[in-house]
């Protein structure tokens, strides 16, 4: 069965929604399986930039139908905003959008809590994106959450309510701010509007449509190194973004996955705090966020950035089962004085969390000469592509050379 998955190998922002973009016509359905409006998927669509953080990545192709899958967090009131500001751009959302009824939802108390844990932590805050993600997916776990499709019973917005002022009497206890009686109203009146678009079993919605043999992608959202389970603990986000919680996610059995399909860039960039063994705190990692515009989609924080780390990479693509890989992001080391990848760390590190990290694993580099031209014919270029390739022991699909939909290299494909 035709379910491929996309997921990113780094800690986020490898340029899933433009690559989402530029391979959409494969598919029919592209499907978000975790996270929330934590996401930044940015996407060239007729020389606009557009930055989608819940709703697919395939929604600006006219025969793609979007799903927002059981393992998303989803708040209401930015989705009602995001798909305001697409259909004021003339994108036809409403005939493609289809909303699982088992979605949690953010309440507005959640991203005060999200708050507040932050500052509970003090400096060991993790940089969460205060979308209110991890307090959203504690009362999922702790099985007392919200789910959308609660909202097509009666007893709705009683429970709504209770469930924030639970949440505000906890600020209130600690002196935080708390969510006002208007902003809840907001969500509620959001929630209402979402009721026009379809809130489904989305499960057997994409397996229905895995069974007539239409190809489905599933997008994931952050990277394999923030993963609750896989990435650099405490240093991650609340949910699988790995290719396991894409079936969990959707609700979609292993045995439809057809490739895992890593998005990689050429260097490595995360935001927010946690280990990062490879990053170049200095003039270089400046000179890749300056050249690579390396500043959050979502939150406008710059971006730590460094050389590329094949030891995570390796890491990544076992662990996934990555069955080809897309570099993104090779304009930015055009010309570079000198371009470094970590082969090896002198001492392995027993484990990804962040205790195991905290030592600072150090990187061994090999270096590479940099390209002229952002073209496979640049015998630098390709020799770059090979060496890594070798190395992974999987084949590169694309290659990305900016940010547009038409600034992509064919490698390998098969
Ligand atoms: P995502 O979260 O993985 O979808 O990635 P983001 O959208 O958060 O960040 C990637 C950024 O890089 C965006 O600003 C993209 O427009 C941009 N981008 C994507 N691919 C390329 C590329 O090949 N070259 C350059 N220069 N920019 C790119
Ligand atoms: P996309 O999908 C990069 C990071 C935050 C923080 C940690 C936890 O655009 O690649 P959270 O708000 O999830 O509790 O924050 O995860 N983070 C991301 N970093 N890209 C993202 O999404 C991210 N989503 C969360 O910076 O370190
Ligand atoms: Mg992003």
């Amino acid at each position: 069965m035709p379910l491929d998955i996309l997921l990113g190998l780094q800690w986020g922002d490898e340029g899933k929604g433009k690559i989402i973009d530029v391979i959409a016509p494969q598919y029919e359905i592209v499907a978000r399986y975790q996270g929330g409006p934590n996401a930044g998927h940015t996407v060239y669509y007729q020389n606009q930039k557009f930055v989608l953080h819940q709703i697919p990545s395939g929604v600006f192709h006219p025969h793609i139908q979007c799903v927002i899958g059981n393992g998303v967090v989803l708040n209401p009131l930015l989705l009602k905003q995001e798909v305001e500001t697409l259909i004021a751009h003339g994108c036809n959302i409403q005939e493609k959008l289809f909303l699982s009824d088992s979605a949690h939802l953010i309440l507005p108390t959640h991203v005060y809590l999200d708050n507040l844990e932050e500052q509970n932590r003090g400096s060991a805050a993790i940089g969460s994106t205060k979308r209110g993600i991890g307090p959203a997916y504690q009362d999922k776990i702790a099985r007392k959450g919200l789910r959308l499709g609660d909202c097509l019973q009666n007893s709705f917005e009683k429970k709504f309510l209770q469930a924030c002022k639970i949440h505000n009497d906890i600020l209130k206890k600690s002196g935080h701010p708390t969510a006002s009686e208007a902003e809840c109203q907001a969500y509620l009146e959001a929630i209402n509007e979402l009721k026009k678009y379809p809130i489904i079993d989305t499960s057997a919605y994409l397996i229905a449509a895995l069974k007539k043999n239409k190809f489905i992608l599933a997008e994931g959202a952050q990277g394999f190194g923030l993963d609750i389970d896989h990435g650099s603990y405490p240093y991650v986000t609340s949910s699988n973004t790995s290719a396991g919680g894409a079936c969990t996610g959707l609700g979609v059995p292993p045995g439809a996955i057809r490739k895992v399909i890593g998005i990689s860039k050429a260097y490595a960039t995360r935001v927010g705090n946690g280990p990062f063994p490879t990053e170049q705190n200095n003039s270089i990692g400046d000179v890749l966020r300056k050249r690579g515009q390396e500043y959050g989609a979502t939150t406008g924080r710059p971006r730590r950035c460094g050389w590329l780390d094949l030891v995570a990479l390796q890491r990544a693509i076992d662990i996934n089962g990555v069955t080809e890989i897309i570099f993104t992001k090779l304009d930015v080391l055009q010309n570079l004085e000198e371009i470094l990848v970590a082969i090896a760390y002198q001492e392995i590190p027993y484990s990804f969390t962040e205790k195991a990290l905290s030592s600072s694993p150090q990187p061994v580099y090999i270096q590479f000469h940099s390209w002229q031209k952002n073209d496979l014919d640049d015998p630098h270029l390709s020799f770059f592509l090979q060496e890594i390739e070798k190395r992974i022991g999987i084949p590169i699909s694309y290659v990305s050379i900016g940010p547009e939909r038409e600034q992509i290299l064919s490698y390998n494909y098969f």
